[in-house]
C-alpha cells in the first residue's frame, strides 16, 4: 500500500514538474525558473520521454532559461539520451553547434536539413549565445540572409554552388558583399582572382544585374590551372599525398600548369554566355597572377570586393600586393583559401606588414573561407 501511494506521488510529482518545466520554457519566463532553481528543483531532472529541463527550454529557444539553466550546471550530455523525436532535432542542434563553433565539416546529416527545421535553428542560436555571442549573431545574420532569399535568386546561387569549389554558405556570403557593396553605393569593382569555371563571378554579374548597377567584373586566371606549390605551401592544391616536385627552384620555374582547375577562357566565356552574365560588365585578364598583375592592376581604380581564390602562397601574396591598396574603405577582401596554411600564411604577412587590425570573420558553415571589411 506503502509503495502504491510513494510511486503515485512520486509519478504526480514528475509530471508536475515536467509540464512546469514546459511551461516555464514556453513563456521564456526566467523569474519561474530562477524560482524554482531556488526553491531547490533539480536542473538536470529526468522528465518525461528523457527530456530535461534544458532541452525543453533550448526546444521552446527560451534563450534567458536556457542561459540560466547553464549558469546553474545543467549537463549537455543529456542531449544525446533524449528518446523523443524533437528531442532528435535537438540534438543534431547541438552537433551543428559544435561543428559551427570548431568549423568542421558535418558528418552525416546535412546542416541545411538541420536548419530548416525552426526549433532546432533555435536551439543553435540559443546555444550559440551561450558559447559564442558573435558567432550567434554571424550565422543568424546568414540565415536570416537566406530566408530572405527571393525563389529565383536562391536556385541561381544553389546552382553557381553546384559549379563552383565553394559551399552554398560561401557563394551566399558573395552575394550577400557584393549586395551590400552595391547598396551602400561603396565605389569600386569587384575582382576575383582564381575563377575557374566562374561561378563567383556569376554570383557578382547576377547582383549586378538585378540591382542594375554598372560595376565592373574583373576575371584574373591563368586559365590553365593551378601553378606549381611552392616552399610556403603545405600541399598541391588538388593533388593527394606529399608535394613529388622540386618546390626550391625559382619562382618562374613553379609557374607551369600542375594539371588541377585547368578551364580554358573560352570555356568560361561560353558559361557567362549560358548562365546569362552581361558580357560588356566582364574583363578578362588571362595570364599567371605574377605576369597580368604588374600592368593590369594599373587598369583598375577602385575595388569594392577582392575574392582571392588561387590556393597557394605565391598567388595569394602576389594578388595582396597589387590589389588590397586598391579596396575601398568599406569594401571587403574575401579569403577563399584562408584553412589553406600557404594562403593564410600570405595573408598574415601581409596583415602585419601593413599593420592591418580588421577582424577576420570566418564565414559560418563555410569550411575555411574568411572575409574582412576594410576600415
Ligand atoms: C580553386 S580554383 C578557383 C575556384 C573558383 N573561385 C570557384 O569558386 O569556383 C583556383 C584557380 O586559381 C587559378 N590560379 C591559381 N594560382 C594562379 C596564378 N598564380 N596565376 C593565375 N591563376 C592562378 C587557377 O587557374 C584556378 O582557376
Amino acid at each position: 500500500m506503502k509503495k502504491t501511494i510513494f510511486i503515485t506521488i512520486l509519478f504526480y510529482a514528475t509530471c508536475v514538474c515536467a509540464v512546469s518545466w514546459r511551461e516555464i520554457a514556453k513563456e521564456n519566463d526566467m523569474m519561474a525558473g530562477q524560482e524554482k532553481i531556488d526553491a531547490g528543483a533539480d536542473v538536470n531532472q529526468k522528465l518525461e520521454q528523457g527530456m530535461t529541463p534544458l532541452l525543453w527550454t533550448t526546444f521552446y529557444g527560451s534563450a534567458d532559461v536556457v542561459r540560466c539553466l547553464l549558469e546553474h550546471g545543467a549537463c549537455k550530455n543529456d542531449m544525446n539520451n533524449v528518446r523523443y523525436q524533437d528531442g532528435y532535432w535537438i540534438r543534431k542542434g547541438w552537433e551543428a553547434i559544435d561543428i559551427a563553433m570548431t568549423d568542421e565539416p558535418m558528418q552525416g546529416y546535412g546542416y541545411a536539413s538541420i536548419l530548416k527545421k525552426d526549433f532546432a535553428r533555435r536551439a543553435i542560436i540559443q546555444m550559440l549565445l551561450a558559447h559564442d555571442k558573435e558567432l550567434a549573431q554571424r550565422t543568424l545574420e546568414v540565415l536570416n540572409f537566406r530566408d530572405s532569399l527571393d525563389k529565383a535568386t536562391y536556385s541561381f546561387l544553389k546552382f553557381c554552388t553546384g559549379v563552383s569549389f565553394a559551399t552554398f554558405p560561401t557563394t551566399c556570403n558573395t552575394y550577400r558583399l557584393a549586395v551590400e557593396c552595391i547598396a551602400n553605393d561603396i565605389p569600386g569593382d569587384f575582382v576575383e582572382c582564381g575563377v575557374a569555371r566562374g561561378a563567383q563571378i556569376a554570383v557578382m554579374g547576377y547582383a549586378c544585374q538585378q540591382y542594375q548597377c554598372e560595376k565592373k567584373i574583373h576575371l584574373f586566371d591563368s586559365f590553365q590551372g593551378i601553378p606549381l606549390a611552392g616552399p610556403n605551401d603545405a600541399s598541391q592544391p588538388g593533388i593527394r599525398g606529399p608535394i613529388k616536385h622540386n618546390v626550391n627552384v625559382p619562382l618562374e620555374q613553379l609557374l607551369v600548369s600542375s594539371g588541377v582547375d585547368v578551364f580554358s577562357v573560352s570555356y568560361v566565356k561560353n558559361n557567362m554566355k549560358r548562365w546569362g552574365v552581361e558580357p560588356h560588365r566582364l574583363v578578362y585578364h588571362e595570364g599567371w597572377f605574377q605576369n597580368t598583375l604588374p600592368t593590369d592592376a594599373d587598369k583598375i581604380e577602385q575595388i569594392c570586393v577582392l575574392r582571392l581564390d588561387g590556393d597557394l602562397y605565391e598567388s595569394t601574396k602576389v594578388c595582396l600586393e597589387y590589389l588590397y591598396p586598391k579596396i575601398v574603405p568599406g569594401g571587403y577582401l574575401i579569403i577563399d583559401d584562408y584553412a589553406l596554411p600557404g594562403c593564410a600564411k600570405a595573408i598574415h604577412e601581409y596583415r602585419e606588414k601593413h599593420g592591418i587590425t580588421c577582424p577576420i570573420i570566418k564565414i559560418p558553415q563555410g569550411r575555411g573561407p574568411a572575409y574582412w571589411r576594410v576600415s
